[in-house]
């Protein structure tokens, strides 16, 4: 390439997820014992067959291989409205919907509609890198929240108002965090909302993990005060929720003056999302409800393990901070990186997990597990090769 290229691009580490697979194809593990994927999250479990059957019957209609509306179907959306009515509580009409390719479709979405370049955006820290790999590309500054470890990892309001300055647009969080796990108490969300009503900019939450909330409890009343979309944006996937992270299924919830200058993007970016995700996200809603809080108690179950594992037989990994589908562990190497350290577990242990500073500067001392990947079985032999990761 002998032509210069978006000098925001050059600012980007490559993906972490595709360094790490990257090692993988290198043939950097070569060990007996079959691989053991804490990388990227993904359900080990598929969609229950009465939903990809359901699938299989739409094939052969030609309405499947259409476009839809930028926004989505207009049955989704009211689906989806009555799911909100009961999950959130939400005073919620379609017109403030939009289905996404994915909840990181979403985020784009959110982020072109809301923010110019030299905008800036606060990101609480460890971040998901997947919005700061968007910020940096579009020219928005994110500014970082210190993790605290006592608080495991929810933002303190005296740290977020003190970087709050004339160009910032959004106060932007993950709850169930990723990568830390950490679920900001809904009375926190509450008093977050406030501040960003304060200061008008927006609250945006990335709720991709809200089905993994120990007793499916209502992540937040947020969306129960009619002016919800005055301030707050909901970033959502359906991808871990109904196991189709293959699908690229998300949504962006927004008032619907703000989803009326998205579908601008929308429309120039991806037309609308695949159709037949758009049904299988309408059929998970009307009828999977049962089976999505079986896989959360499962979920709790695979932490609760992997915490009492961990806790229970010396390990060198201690764990800071936990929750849904992660846990963030400091590691024992004193003189090692994160991604170091991930490399020589993938070597030696045949364990792929993601080293600390992808998800922030100065995070090199730690790791992230995803522990939802692993089914009950898999937990204790994943936590025995951490205890007996050779220092060599
Ligand atoms: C916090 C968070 N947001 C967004 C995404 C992307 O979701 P999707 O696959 O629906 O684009 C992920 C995926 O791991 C995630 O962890």
């Amino acid at each position: 390439m002998k032509f210069p290229i978006s000098p925001h691009m050059q600012q980007i580490p490559f993906p972490p997820i595709s360094e790490v697979q990257r090692w993988l194809a290198d043939g950097l593990y070569t060990g007996e014992e079959p691989l053991i994927d804490l990388c990227q999250a993904v359900p080990d479990y598929g969609p229950p067959p009465e939903l990809t059957e359901y699938l299989a019957t739409l094939l052969n209609d030609p309405q499947t291989a259409r476009y839809s509306l930028d926004e989505g179907l207009l049955e989704v959306r009211e689906e989806l409205c009555r799911h909100y009515r009961s999950r959130y509580g939400a005073v919620i009409d379609p017109r403030q919907l939009c289905l996404t390719i994915g909840a990181s479709q979403a985020f784009w979405l959110a982020m072109v509609a809301l923010c110019q370049a030299g905008d800036e955006v606060l990101v609480a820290t460890p971040y998901y890198f997947d919005h700061v790999m968007g910020l940096q590309a579009l020219g928005i500054r994110p500014v970082l929240l210190p993790f605290d470890e006592q608080s495991g990892g929810v933002p303190d309001r005296t740290a977020i108002s003190a970087r709050i300055g004339p160009r910032t647009k959004a106060l932007l969080l993950v709850t169930p965090g990723n990568p830390a796990g950490t679920i900001i108490p809904s009375a926190e969300l509450a008093e977050l909302s406030a501040l960003v009503r304060q200061h008008n900019i927006a609250l945006i939450l990335d709720e991709t993990y809200h089905a993994f909330i120990p007793g499916m409890q209502r992540p937040h009343d947020l969306f129960s005060n009619p002016d919800w979309g005055d301030h707050f944006i909901h970033l959502t996937s359906f991808g871990k929720t109904f196991a189709l992270t293959g699908y690229r299924a998300g949504m962006l919830a927004a008032s619907a003056a703000f989803i009326e200058q998205a579908l601008k993007v929308q429309d120039s970016m991806a037309v609308c999302a695949p159709r037949i995700t758009q049904q299988a996200i309408a059929f998970g809603a009307l009828h999977l409800g049962d089976w999505v809080e079986g896989n959360c108690r499962m979920m709790q179950g695979r932490h609760d393990l992997f915490c009492n594992e961990l806790s229970h037989s010396a390990n060198p990994f201690t764990r800071i901070a936990s929750g849904a589908f992660f846990a963030w562990l400091r590691h024992p190497f004193t003189d090692r990186s994160g991604r170091q350290v991930s490399r020589h577990l993938l070597q030696k242990a045949g364990l792929l997990t993601l080293g600390g500073e992808v998800f922030g500067p100065g995070l090199e001392g730690y790791l992230r597990i995803a522990f939802g990947n692993l089914s009950e079985e898999q937990i204790p032999e994943a936590v025995r090769r951490l205890r007996e990761l050779p220092f060599d």
